[in-house]
């Protein structure tokens, strides 16, 4: 009884394995391109993947008032998230103090990371615009560009971040 089930059972997976190079398993459906585009979107430190876009920090502040500050805080520090800009002390402190602005190593990173998950509540609300304005009004608190600066698609991957050699780099080009 018991090898004859073991027969059968063997027989069943032969043939199912068979299928299976037949004609595939047949589930899902194909993923459309909107759906790929919604999550292809790595952004690499030379600019790859940039979005088009634009945006400043004075615009980014009223949308960091709106959707960032009660998490982050006034001005990027006080908050019950991550403090944003103003470390009190350096990166090589112990602990060291760290902030966008003197860990963070490529302005694209901060892009793609809010991009893709801020405001922590509904990540993916912000306009590509609203991303590089917010992301202008966190460079230009932690004083890495002007509070006028125009950040797009074609300059945001030529900002220098203070920490850019701190990281071992495997996009280099
Ligand atoms: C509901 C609370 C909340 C809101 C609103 C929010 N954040 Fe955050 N944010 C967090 C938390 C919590 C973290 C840390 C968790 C993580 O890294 O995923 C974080 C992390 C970050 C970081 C990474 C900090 C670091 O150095 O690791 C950035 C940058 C950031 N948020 C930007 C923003 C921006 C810009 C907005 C507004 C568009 C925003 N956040 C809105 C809660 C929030």
């Amino acid at each position: 009884m018991y090898m004859r089930n073991f027969t059968l059972l063997i027989f069943i997976m032969m043939n199912y394995a068979h299928a299976e190079t037949i004609q595939g398993p047949n589930l899902g459906k194909p993923v459309s391109s909107a759906v790929v585009d919604r999550w292809n979107r790595d952004i690499f430190p030379n600019g790859e993947g940039l979005p088009t876009g634009a945006g400043s920090a004075y615009k980014g502040k009223i949308i960091y008032q709106q959707q960032c500050l009660s998490c982050h805080g006034v001005d990027g520090a006080g908050g019950s998230a991550d403090e944003l800009a103003g470390a009190l002390h350096s990166l090589t402190d112990d602990p060291p103090d760290k902030v966008v602005g003197n860990y963070w190593p490529y302005a694209t990173t901060v892009f793609d990371f809010i991009r893709r998950s801020m405001p922590l509540h509904a990540p993916g609300k912000l306009s590509n615009d609203e991303v590089y304005a917010v992301t202008a009004y966190l460079l230009a608190l932690n004083g890495i560009i002007s509070e006028d600066k125009i950040i797009d698609n074609n300059n945001l991957s030529k900002i220098e971040m203070p920490n850019r050699d701190g990281f071992i780099n495997t996009f280099k080009k």
